[in-house]
């Protein structure tokens, strides 16, 4: 059968995708292996879907080239995806950060998805798996032709949203990699990302009567991440909680280029530690006690008992007061690997950036190839901004495919 516009991959920058080429008057099939289409929007945001964040900007992805996401995203803004929410009528609500998620279930933002692609036309094989790609001649024919398990189909263009390798379980397939690779368009290597860290074990040993503690804090991962103040979450396997989902992915950058340091974690954020223990040098009151006051008091206990030190605050010199209050500063940790896939939330790296147009997704050596999503090299932070990606890049391409 022949199509306008192929697009494999039924998730968040594959239905955008597909409904924006199909309403364009292109006659569209869009291709999914899955039993079930949105998966990863369905579980996305503790089941409420975290679909944009109002604050979205260039500086919220990494990518080998930090400036290319620019374009999509000033095409296709939050503002944009948020007019299409409720047109359709969906409740939503902002939390902090300027996240914006659901309501109810993250259903709705798959419904939604699927009625603009039936309204536009679009035509399903699901589940289907596709076996081979090739690329013909120009011969008005079709450029792509794609053996699948529902039979043969070719289209002008082919427009590859097939996600990244976070969560196995729920389809994830190095599929886009090797089709661009097919093509001969270079990949930047995929490493799990938003992922937590696991820590050595004399580590763990030490920091297991933390195990399930969650703390208010500012991480970061020295030199080049900003600093990201929100929740650390110690686990029985090392840390956690979105402060260190966040660090992840600046951490995983730095091993990819040779440079993995230890993530800082500032216990106090806002709070001149040193200073505030120095003040007090005069107390009686046992250092655990004071730090009780602003941490979680099992936590202070923990960690007074890791520094090897908790006695009344009158009996430490000052110097030393000073050298705890610069460790809660920057408390040091050494993560030796991460959780991987299945933990991950998304995948860094992916098709380079270098091989496509930043204002139609286009592979420049390939005319009528098209990536879009999380597949290319543009990963964002926590708190709405992937999708906010799958959107903008998904439809930037569906006005050109
Ligand atoms: P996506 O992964 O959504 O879709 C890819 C599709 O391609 C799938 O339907 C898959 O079945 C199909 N496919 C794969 N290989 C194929 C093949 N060989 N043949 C045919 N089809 C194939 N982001 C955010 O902004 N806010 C949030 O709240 C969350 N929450 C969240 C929670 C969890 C647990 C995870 C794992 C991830 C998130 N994310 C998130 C990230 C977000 O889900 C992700 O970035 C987007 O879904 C990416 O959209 P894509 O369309 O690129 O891929």
């Amino acid at each position: 059968m022949r199509f306008d516009v192929i697009v494999i991959g039924a998730g968040a920058a594959g239905m955008l995708c597909a409904a924006e080429a199909g309403l364009r008057g292109r006659h569209v099939l869009l291709v999914d292996h899955a039993e079930k289409i949105g998966e990863r929007i369905r579980i996305s945001g503790g089941g409420r879907c975290n679909f944009t964040n109002r604050e979205t900007g260039p500086a919220n992805y990494l990518s080998r080239n930090p400036h290319f996401c620019r374009s999509a995203l000033a095409r296709f803004t939050p503002a944009d995806f948020v007019a299409r929410v409720e047109r359709h009528g969906i409740a939503y609500h902002e939390r902090d950060h300027g996240q914006l998620f659901c309501d109810d279930s993250a259903q709705t933002i798959i419904d939604m998805l699927r009625r603009d692609c039936e309204a536009a036309g679009v035509r399903w094989a699901q589940p289907c798996a596709v076996e081979a790609v090739r690329r013909l001649d120009a011969d008005g024919d079709g450029r792509f032709e794609l053996d699948t398990r529902s039979g043969v189909f070719r289209a002008q263009s082919l427009v590859v949203a097939s996600g990244g390798l976070a969560v196995p379980k729920l389809g994830a397939t190095p599929f886009g990699y090797r089709l661009a690779e097919q093509f001969g368009l270079p990949v930047v290597p995929p490493m799990p990302a938003l992922v937590p860290l696991a820590l050595p074990p004399d580590a763990l040993a030490r920091l297991k009567p933390l195990s399930g503690v969650s703390v208010a804090a500012a991480a970061s991962a020295p030199p080049d991440s900003p600093v990201f103040s929100e929740n650390v979450l110690l686990t029985h396997r090392g840390l956690s909680g979105p402060a260190i989902l966040q660090v992840s992915s600046y951490w995983q950058l730095q091993a990819a280029v040779g440079q993995r340091g230890g993530v800082l974690v500032d216990l106090l954020p806002g709070v001149d530690a040193a200073a505030w223990l120095a003040e007090r040098q005069r107390s009686r009151t046992l250092l655990s006690n004071a730090l009780a006051e602003r941490l979680p008091k099992r936590f202070a206990q923990a960690w007074c008992a890791l520094e090897g030190s908790d006695r009344p605050l009158d009996t430490y010199p000052l110097r030393s007061l000073r050298a705890l209050g610069e460790r809660l500063n920057a408390w040091p940790l050494m993560p030796s690997g991460t959780l991987g896939y299945a933990k991950a939330e998304v995948t860094l790296g992916g098709v380079d950036t270098d091989a496509l147009s930043s204002k139609t997704m286009e592979a420049r050596s390939v005319p009528g190839l098209y990536f879009v999503g999380e597949v290319v090299d543009v990963t964002g932070w926590l708190g709405g901004y992937n999708f906010q990606w799958a959107w903008s890049s998904g439809w930037v391409a569906g006005q050109f495919a």
